[in-house]
């Protein structure tokens, strides 16, 4: 029997925040009723930060109070902080994720703290998450390269995820922020944070900057992840990391796995038609 691989999806929130353009909230909506009907085990639907941060996500409670929720899908959002997992939890996310840094300068970019702080703000999102029986995963961001900070010590990323582990994420992914990531930096940090975490309690969340997400996936694989973070129609980009693309596409991801055997569980027909709907959602020039 085919190994399965899943793919996370991304893009009602990865793929949305960096769009300059403010999107309706129908258009997000119809967007997750269609990745909806995928096959996907999880999308990520919204996010629940600063909306002077983050202007695109502002409406996070109406999409996932607008969906309609598909049996087996579970809708997670983004929380920064306790006031975003309040939010999370009363709009009905089924999960949540919790965001840090292995470096700090992306941590102050992105979060306006350094990373003990973070860490120290993810702590009690934690307690109220378990006190609901919330599932919680974290992301541990810039794993290879920092836009501050320059090439990503593979402890630092090992620090981080042995914090997140610690606090209680059942899934930590790791991402390379700005896709700059290769083969080999992907392997030697995957050999540190294997010292702390399991692959199958990991994730790997590429952005396709260079066009090397799949060599990337491929070395991850090869340690054995079996959990990748993708956006179809290959949107995204985050506001606080200059120069940064998309997230791998799922389609793409997708294809390619088809290619390698593994099964994804995921209707091509219908990963095509969200990747068109996103294309359109894209800005004019992007
Ligand atoms: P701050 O300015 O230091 O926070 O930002 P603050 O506590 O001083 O609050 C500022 C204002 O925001 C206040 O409003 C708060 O109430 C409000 P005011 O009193 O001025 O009117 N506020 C909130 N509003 C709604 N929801 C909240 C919330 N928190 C505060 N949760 C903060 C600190 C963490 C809030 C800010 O830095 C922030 O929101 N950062 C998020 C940035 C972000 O979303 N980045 C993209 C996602 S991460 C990513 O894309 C990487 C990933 O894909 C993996 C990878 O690729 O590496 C996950
Ligand atoms: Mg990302």
């Amino acid at each position: 029997m085919a190994e399965t691989v899943e793919i996370f999806e991304m893009a009602p929130r990865d793929g949305l925040q960096n769009e300059k353009r403010l999107i309706p909230t129908a258009e997000k909506i119809a967007l997750v009723d269609c990745l909806s009907r995928a096959g996907f085990r999880r999308i990520e639907t919204a996010s629940f930060v600063s909306p002077k941060w983050v202007p695109q996500m502002v409406d996070g409670a109406q999409v996932l109070a607008g969906i309609i929720r598909a049996p087996g899908v579970r809708y997670a959002a983004l929380t920064p902080n306790l006031k975003g997992y309040e939010g999370a939890r009363a709009a009905g996310a089924d999960e949540v994720a919790i965001f840090a840094s292995a470096s700090e300068g992306f941590s102050r970019a992105n979060l306006n703290c350094s990373i003990a702080e973070s860490l120290d703000r993810f702590r009690a999102v934690m307690q109220a998450a378990q006190a609901d029986e919330m599932p919680v995963r974290g992301y541990v961001s810039v794993v290879t390269d920092c836009p501050y900070d320059g090439p990503t010590p593979p402890e630092a990323v090992a620090r981080v995820v042995a914090a997140l582990r610690e606090m209680g994420c059942y899934e930590v992914s790791l991402g390379d922020t700005i896709g700059q990531g290769r083969a080999e930096t992907v392997a030697a940090m995957l050999d540190a944070v294997l010292e702390e975490m399991p692959a199958d309690r990991l994730a790997g969340h590429f952005h396709d900057t260079a066009g090397r997400a799949l060599e990337n996936i491929e070395a991850s694989l090869a340690a054995g992840l079996r959990v990748f973070d993708a956006a179809v129609g290959g949107l995204g980009g985050c506001p606080y990391a200059p120069g940064a693309k998309g997230n791998v596409a799922t389609e793409k991801v997708a294809a390619w796995l088809a290619g390698r055997g593994y099964e994804t569980g995921l209707d091509m027909e219908v990963i095509g038609a969200a990747a068109e709907l996103a294309r359109t959602m894209r800005g004019q020039g992007q």
